[in-house]
């Protein structure tokens, strides 16, 4: 577990750059900067994060991108921080906490006066969505500001190791933490967009007017308010979850957030991996494993084929991993660790079909099961949600231009629904500019730069993979 990835095929770990030290529990732990707290505490081999709330059994990394909380833990004092995605510094001081810690009492619920602002355009999340939409906004001569709750911008992005399809205009042709490095460098030069990471939009408190939206920077205990004309909400999507006996074992992770591990930080996560679930993320992050010098064991999937894209079952099976469609996993076995998973045959209902079970060594247990739009802060703001299946469970109702059921806030990429990076940038661009033509009217070069992208993304969702999205986004549109 948690061994560091020196040599790579496509990914430079150069950026290893200076070491520092920090401590967690009295231990004296070496990183690099650049890491995340949890990479580190990986690399090093402290995989317990946290216990859970009402086993007590030890739990450990699931998602790897704040958004599972199973590592909560107590860094310099302040309790709640998210390890995964907070960074390291030299000398910080790291302890796991158990059950709900107690607050500080020199922390104060009160937001200061000096930290309460006004924006033209809020954009939450800085994945591709949200890149793309402040970049957009930026050009129309509007006040932007960019709040993402990772330490490094660029989302699902940052770990993408392959070559995007299409156009130049749609970054064909780079790969995807090349074009989360481009988009980055070119949004951190533009004197109208404040830019904060680490800070996590928690509240939409006031849209009757400018919409009021609370700011928690947790791991520096700081509170801010913003107030925007309009905002626009990327905060991604998240993992979904399995159940099965053994489910919380230390090893049972996100395939996203292995490939966190392995292609941000350079660590692997496990020696030998079972996935579970042949989409197109359990097909690469099998792919990229492979890669990287793990074993793996096998993947296992419920239908009758696979669901991810032919080229990228065909390069697994180059190398002679096996893919068991119409299977699932039954347990987990293990004592803290998994140690081997019981995979089992289905029949056309889905029903395990006794006698068919097997088991498979494994140290690491991928589920790559699908993701759920991250609708948390839309659904508190009261944009009105519907249920659909074929977007990845609630979604926002919204406009062809992209506004929600509350005006002035916005949607685009995956917490509107579970698609892609390609679509979630030309989403960000259009949502950007509806936001933009309500503080400066509809002008027209913006209008028919709207519908040109309009036309794009119209264009690139005629692609049979999407179909599904086609038809499920027919039921969530209004106005
Ligand atoms: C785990 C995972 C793995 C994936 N792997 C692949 C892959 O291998 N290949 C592929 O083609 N596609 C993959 N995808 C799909 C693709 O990456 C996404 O469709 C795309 O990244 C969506 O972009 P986005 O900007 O909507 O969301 P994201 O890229 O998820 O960005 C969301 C950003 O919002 C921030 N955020 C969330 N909530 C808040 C908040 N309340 N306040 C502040 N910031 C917030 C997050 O930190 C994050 O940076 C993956 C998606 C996920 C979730
Ligand atoms: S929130 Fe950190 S591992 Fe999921």
């Amino acid at each position: 577990m948690g061994r560091r990835i020196w040599e790579h095929p496509i990914l430079d770990f150069s950026w290893r750059g200076r070491k520092v030290k920090f401590y967690f529990e009295g231990r004296v732990i070496e990183a690099y900067e650049g890491e995340s707290i949890g990479a580190a505490l990986y690399a090093a081999g402290i995989d317990v994060w946290s216990w859970g709330k009402k086993t007590g059994r030890p739990r450990g990394p699931f998602c790897n991108i704040g958004k599972c909380s199973s590592c909560f833990m107590i860094v310099d004092g302040r309790p709640n921080v998210r390890v995964c995605i907070e960074p390291v510094r030299e000398g910080i001081r790291v302890e796991r906490q158990r059950g709900l810690p107690e607050i500080p009492k020199a922390w104060s619920d009160e937001v200061r006066e000096e930290e309460v602002f006004s924006t033209d355009v809020l954009v939450v999340g800085g994945g591709p969505a949200g890149l793309s939409a402040a970049l957009e906004a930026s050009k129309h001569g509007v006040e932007v500001t960019l709040v993402d709750e990772h330490f490094r911008l660029g989302g699902q992005l940052k770990k993408q190791t392959h070559k995007f399809f299409g156009s130049r205009e749609l970054f064909g042709g780079l790969r995807g933490f090349q074009i989360a490095e481009k988009l980055t460098a070119e949004l951190a030069s533009k004197e109208n967009v404040r830019i904060f990471t680490r800070t996590t939009a928690y509240a939409i408190f006031d849209t009757s007017g400018p919409i009021e939206v609370g700011l928690a920077n947790v791991s520096e205990g700081r509170l801010m308010r913003v107030r925007a004309k309009t905002v626009i909400v990327c905060t991604g999507a998240q993992e979904n979850y399995l159940v099965f006996p053994g489910n919380d074992l230390i090893g049972v992770m996100g395939a996203g957030g292995a490939q966190t591990l392995m292609n941000e930080y350079g660590i692997l996560p496990g020696e030998r991996v079972l996935i579970v679930g042949a989409g197109n993320v359990g097909l690469i992050v099998g792919y990229q494993l492979l890669q990287a010098g793990a074993k793996v064991q096998a993947i296992v999937e419920i239908l009758p084929r696979y669901g991810g894209w032919f080229v990228h079952a065909a390069k697994i099976r180059r190398y002679g991993v096996p893919i068991y469609t119409r299977h699932t996993v039954k347990e987990a076995l293990g004592d803290e660790r998994v140690e081997a998973a019981v995979i089992v045959r289905v029949d056309e209902k889905f029903r395990p079909v006794p006698g068919t079970e097997r088991v498979i060594p494994c140290d690491l247990l991928l589920l790559a099961v699908g993701l759920t739009p991250d609708v948390r802060l839309l659904a508190q703001a009261g944009c009105e949600m519907r249920w659909v299946s074929e977007l990845g469970g609630w979604v926002p109702l919204r406009t062809r231009y992209l506004e929600t059921t509350v005006r002035n806030i916005f949607v685009a990429g995956d917490c509107a629904k579970i698609e892609e990076a390609t679509t979630a940038m030309l989403e960000g661009a259009i949502a950007a500019l509806s936001a933009v033509m309500r503080i400066v009217g509809e002008r027209p070069e913006l209008v028919q730069r709207r519908e040109q992208l309009l036309r794009k993304l119209e264009e690139y969702r005629e692609a049979p993979v999407l179909a599904r999205t086609r038809e499920g986004l027919k039921k969530v549109l209004i106005g």
